[in-house]
């Protein structure tokens, strides 16, 4: 008889931090919530690409009001790196003009408050009608700069985290939970 493989991850986690059970509640809790919000208006999400993407397509799928999707890059880490550079870079743009919309920005984690910062000030010179952020990780103790969260998932400790959309040197986003990385 073989001995169970470990998954190969195994070696980088530490512990799960949100399991696949909690993801699933709270992202539809603030699907429902969302949908709530916006009942009388048209909701654009923005995706922030890469580390959004799983959430944005499960949070979508709990939205019950009609809602257009767009996409932008984001670059604020260097590769592999675990630290923000402090420089934030779009590597791409929208294909949706925003002016007069409801946008809702769509975001893995904030961390530093930068990314999201850069991306807000950005954003409010194209005229939306309004523009909130949705993020499913809030590292509070990490912020350096001040940015207005509507929604959050879950505010977490200061520890690298991977998983459901997050990278590890760029591998693992596939996870279905969010683990904390060994050092
Ligand atoms: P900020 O600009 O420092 O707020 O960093 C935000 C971006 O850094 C996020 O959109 C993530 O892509 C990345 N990031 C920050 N913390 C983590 C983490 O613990 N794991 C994976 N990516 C992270
Ligand atoms: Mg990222």
């Amino acid at each position: 008889m073989t001995a169970q493989k470990r998954p190969r991850y195994a070696a980088k986690l530490e512990r799960v931090l949100v399991d696949e059970a909690a993801l699933a509640a709270r992202v539809s809790q603030l699907g429902e919530q969302i949908s709530a919000d916006y009942q009388e208006r048209e909701l654009l999400l923005i995706c922030i690409l890469r580390g959004g993407v799983i959430f944005l397509t499960d949070l979508m799928r709990h939205i019950s009001i009609p809602h257009a999707i767009d996409f932008m890059a984001v670059e604020s880490y260097g590769s592999g790196a675990r630290q923000s550079t402090g420089t934030v870079k779009i590597t791409m743009d929208l294909r949706i003009d925003i002016k007069d919309r409801n946008v809702l920005l769509v975001e893995d984690i904030v961390d530093s408050g930068r990314t999201l910062s850069h991306v807000l000030d950005l954003l409010s010179t194209r005229s939306p009608e309004s523009l909130s952020v949705c993020c499913l990780l809030d590292k509070k103790a990490r912020r350096e700069v001040g940015v207005p969260i509507d929604y959050t998932g879950f505010e977490i400790p200061d520890e690298y985290v991977f998983g459901y959309g997050l990278d590890l040197d760029e591998l693992w986003r596939n996870l279905p939970f969010v683990g904390v990385a060994k050092d």
